[in-house]
């Protein structure tokens, strides 16, 4: 019987969360860890071959590795890189410098990889993401669709709760997702949110808000949400790695679940293989099958092009 095999590469306060979650899961037989620090890869998978005795852990094979892991392997969960370059203006990180840095991370990992594999479907979570998945895409001839990101997928889950709080109901009772760009230009797609069945105009007056249901308002509020996370505790790894490993087992399972996740968009509102950016997409054994070109009002389909505009401003910027 075949093994399934996922390699995390990357192990650092987000790549340990992956493997936390990833071997919680059981869904992996193997997991490899690779990590630039031959230390921490070392010390993560010894630590979760001890966790294996435990009860309710699944005996998975951990250990650390190189890129050669990756010739058989299933899935490849990519966190390498910082996930955040301190600025020494202001508070606001450095995200052009964060951008050089992690596109000569992601080449690097992408070269590592493809001398093993070509098959096995990467998900991306490096910042900035949606600039990371097009050069890995893009750079190295690998398979359409088995390449794909995080996006905004975890945006997504902070405009539900964003949107739960306010209502005070359970996040998982509302349906809806940001689109674009992973972080500052994301927008969330109000014309589609509602909570089993009550759309966005019925909202303020079915339930009791804190506050009224305006759009740009919570469009900043999710911007500022992933910012009130990294200012507190200078990086953010839990809401990302569980995005990560949910997607992951969507690939292993063939589930077909249905994600905002950034690839390449070919012919989807406008743009054929020129910017990478989220949408919502079907997600199965072949990594994405099918990117899905939702309706958009007048003002989701301006922010989508600022959007589009902001990550192809930032890609520039890294073009080799
Ligand atoms: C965040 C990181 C993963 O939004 O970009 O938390």
């Amino acid at each position: 019987m075949k093994k399934t095999k996922l390699v995390v590469a990357g192990v650092g306060h987000v790549g340990s969360y992956v493997l936390a979650n990833a071997m919680k899961l059981g869904l992996f037989s193997e997991i490899a860890v690779l990590d630039k620090k031959k230390g921490v890869a070392f010390g993560e998978a010894l630590d979760w071959r001890h966790a294996t005795a435990l009860t309710y852990m699944p005996n998975t094979s951990v250990k650390a590795g190189d890129y050669s892991e990756c010739a058989d392997a299933d899935v490849i969960i990519c966190a390498a890189g910082p996930s955040v370059l301190p600025s020494e203006k202001d508070e606001m990180p450095d995200r052009a410098g964060l951008a050089r840095t992690n596109a000569a991370v992601v080449r690097e990992v992408m070269a590592g990889i493809t001398k093993y594999t070509k098959e096995a479907v990467i998900i991306f979570i490096t910042n900035p993401l949606d600039t990371i998945v097009y050069i890995a895409e893009n750079e190295f001839g690998y398979s359409k669709g088995r390449i794909f990101g995080t996006g905004t997928m975890l945006d997504s889950a902070r405009l539900r709760q964003l949107v739960a709080e306010n209502y005070s109901i359970d996040p998982k009772s509302v349906t809806g997702y940001m689109m674009g760009e992973h972080g500052f230009t994301a927008f969330p797609v109000f014309s589609r949110l509602n909570v089993q069945g009550f759309r966005e105009k019925e909202l303020d007056s079915v339930f009791k808000g804190k506050e009224p249901l305006d759009r740009e308002a919570f469009r900043q509020k999710v911007v500022k949400t992933a910012f009130d996370v990294l200012n507190g505790k200078g990086w953010t790894n839990a809401g990302v790695a569980e995005a990560a490993v949910t997607l992951a087992k969507a690939v292993m399972l063939d589930e077909k679940s249905i994600y905002p996740v950034s690839a390449t968009l070919h012919g989807q509102y406008g743009y054929n293989g020129d910017v990478a950016l989220s949408i919502p997409s079907v997600i199965g054994r072949n990594g994405i099958e099918q990117q899905l070109e939702i309706e958009l009002d007048e003002q989701e389909t301006s922010w989508l092009h600022e959007s589009a505009k902001s990550i192809q401003n930032t890609m520039a910027s890294v073009k080799t």
